[in-house]
């Protein structure tokens, strides 16, 4: 299977920003290990990060209109709040994603117990670090093979 991760607004920090919520790994690091997970289960993985929201709808467009991809793991950042365009984007594809979170959203500000994009989401996966990740993967594989 070939998966695409797309991390959100200041995602890119990771590892400098707030270690104690984030943890110390540069999000290089935490796409190595992503890759490293999915190359034992011979499965194919693309990154992508922008700060921008308008790139990561174009990005979820173009995952679609290109095709090649069986799921998309989305750490939105603080656009999972908010965004709408993101959510549209995300119903407008014919491709199942998970929504990530490294932190656990539900213990934190209130703020951010709100996501707008969970409902055009397959699943959540939030508090496990870079776990969230391969949790997402998890989840992902076992739609992906149910709906075989
Ligand atoms: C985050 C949680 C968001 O609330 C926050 O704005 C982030 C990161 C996470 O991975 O825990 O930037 O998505």
């Amino acid at each position: 299977m070939k998966f695409l991760v797309i991390n959100g607004v200041n995602l890119n920090l990771t590892g400098k920003r707030e270690k104690g919520v984030y943890g110390t790994n540069s999000l290089e690091e935490i796409n190595a290990y992503i890759k490293a997970y999915c190359e034992v289960g011979e499965d194919q993985v693309d990154f992508y990060q922008s700060n921008l929201e308008g790139e990561i709808c174009n990005k979820l467009h173009e995952a679609f209109l290109k095709g090649g991809y069986d799921g998309i793991l989305l750490n939105a950042g603080a656009f999972t709040h908010y965004s709408y365009a993101i959510r549209d984007a995300i119903a407008a594809i014919d491709i199942p994603v998970v929504e990530v979170h490294m932190s656990n959203v539900h213990a934190r500000e209130e703020f951010r117990r709100m996501s707008v994009i969970s409902e055009v989401c397959k699943g959540t996966v939030c508090g496990f670090g870079a776990g969230s990740y391969i949790a997402g993967i998890v989840g992902l594989c076992e739609t992906l093979q149910k709906s075989e």
